[in-house]
């Protein structure tokens, strides 16, 4: 297990500055202002953890036996599979892809199974796009699959639906009652349809903690499982976490990575800087701003505060990636509206060198490439961003790990999710609700008839008729 103070993580803020990027960044009297907003954000955090509130703060530490069973029934399984179908959406969903981009090989599935060390390949099914599902049904054999139905509520359409259909031809191939060794569920531990049928039909199961909500879960079997069947390290990511768990104890917010992200966006916020993009320079953390795009906005993006009042606050995640986007975003982001913020994620170490040779060493404008790396060059982009960022007055601030690996990937996990909390606590909303998300889904109850929501499906029918004179085409 990597697990070493040089594996620490480094939030660099000096672009967050007004001595660095000018009117739009920040001053020490804006700290001064909010101190006592801090401190009370800060003692609050410690109140709930203590309460109960923050179960999902607690799993670095109180996990050791789940640990224990998930890598024995992956020990015991992992070899039996072609791929491990993942069926879940929203928090069930998007941490699990994170680590995997992250930890595993680029083109993980692609790879020879000796090369991906036994391990079965990895699918997630995230969507009803009645496509993708049919596509992915011609690229396995459904009876050479585990496959791991993921949700908290046990009822979300998506991955019940999912489960279903997968259900039903994992019978008609193997009959009825010889399916159970196919399937893994995992959910809570009494509420919902899943874990009554897990039950009566004897899957194996795995709990989601009742305090942990679906976005705060990834450190729960919800993402272990699918990583433990991949070969990830999981005490590693545990181990992570763990260690920004003691660095986010700190009172100080000078020392406190996951407090001070969190304020920064809350200064941000205030100043008229709701947007914030992220930007990691490594396809493999891309996924990570996906998983944090959903912790960022459905976390904090609420109508009402704490005292009921009718707020519609909530910063605006926007995803991107260095050095792709460079070419696609980043003009907006030099020159456009000054309303967002970028959050730079950087990597000291890549796992692989690639060198450029030197083949045009008679042109110029391409022999100053030659020798030098794509290590070299992806971190001198980063830089160059920054310094567009900068000079042009956007404040930006830089996430960096030393290298990407199990270690790290807990931090920023961790680190995020605290950060998420304090946020939240400075804008006087729970950031652990999600009324938005509720109504969308009971929204589509009422339209497929679900018994109970009749009267959703009288306000739906009532809704106001679209006129033809505002379709084109
Ligand atoms: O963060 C959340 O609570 C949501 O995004 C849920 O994870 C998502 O709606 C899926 O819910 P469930 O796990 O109950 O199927």
């Amino acid at each position: 297990m990597i697990n070493s103070p040089n594996q620490k993580i480094r939030l660099d803020y000096n672009n967050m500055m007004q001595e660095f990027v000018g009117s739009y960044g920040f001053t020490a009297d804006d700290f001064a202002a909010l101190e006592e907003k801090v401190i009370a954000a800060t003692a609050a955090m410690k109140m709930k953890r203590k309460q109960g509130l923050m179960d999902w703060r607690d799993l670095p530490h109180n996990q050791a036996a789940v640990v224990d069973e998930i890598l024995a029934y992956a020990a015991e399984n992992a070899d039996k599979f072609e791929a491990f179908v993942l069926l879940g959406i929203g928090g069930s969903a998007l941490g699990p892809m994170a680590v995997q981009q992250a930890i595993n090989h680029q083109f993980y599935n692609e790879l020879p199974r000796e090369k991906r060390g036994g391990y079965p390949k990895f699918y997630v099914v995230d969507n009803v796009d009645p496509e993708r599902l049919a596509c992915l049904f011609d690229i396995i054999e459904v009876d050479k699959c585990l496959f791991n139905v993921v949700s908290k509520s046990g009822s979300t359409s998506e991955t019940m639906s999912q489960f279903m259909i997968i259900k039903q031809m994992l019978e008609d191939k193997l009959g009825v009652g010889n399916v159970h060794n196919h399937i893994v569920c995992t959910t809570d531990k009494d509420k919902g349809n899943l874990i009554k049928i897990a039950q009566d039909e004897g899957y194996k199961t795995f709990i989601i903690p009742s305090g942990v909500g679906g976005r705060f879960s990834q450190l729960t079997p919800v993402g272990l499982l699918s990583a433990a069947f991949t070969g990830i390290d999981i005490r590693g990511l545990l181990a992570g976490a763990a260690y920004m768990d003691e660095l986010c104890a700190a009172d100080d917010i000078a020392e406190n990575p996951a407090h001070m992200y969190g304020l920064l966006n809350y200064i941000a916020m205030q100043r008229g800087m709701p947007m914030s993009v992220m930007m990691p320079y490594a396809d493999s953390l891309k996924y990570i701003s996906d998983w944090y795009a959903q912790l960022w906005a459905e976390s904090l993006g609420k109508k009402h505060d704490n005292d009921g009042n009718v707020v519609n606050v909530g910063p605006t995640p926007i995803r991107a990636l260095g050095a792709t986007d460079q070419h696609s975003q980043v003009q907006l982001y030099v020159e456009g509206p000054y309303d967002k913020i970028v959050v730079l994620i950087g990597v000291d170490e890549y796992r692989k060198t690639v060198t450029i040779p030197k083949t045009y060493g008679d042109i110029s404008s391409l022999g100053f490439l030659g020798g030098a790396t794509h290590n070299e060059l992806i971190i001198v982009e980063q830089l160059s961003t920054e310094h567009a960022l900068r000079s042009s007055g956007r404040p930006n601030m830089t996430i960096t790990l030393p290298s990407v690996n199990e270690f790290t990937v807990g931090q920023l996990l961790y680190m995020f999710k605290v950060a998420t909390a304090f946020a939240g606590e400075l804008m006087n909303i729970n950031a652990f609700d999600q009324p938005g998300v509720e109504e969308g889904k009971n929204a589509t109850y009422a339209m497929f008839g679900r018994p109970g929501y009749e009267d959703k499906k009288d306000e739906l029918d009532s809704r106001p008729e679209k006129k033809s004179s505002y379709i084109i085409g």
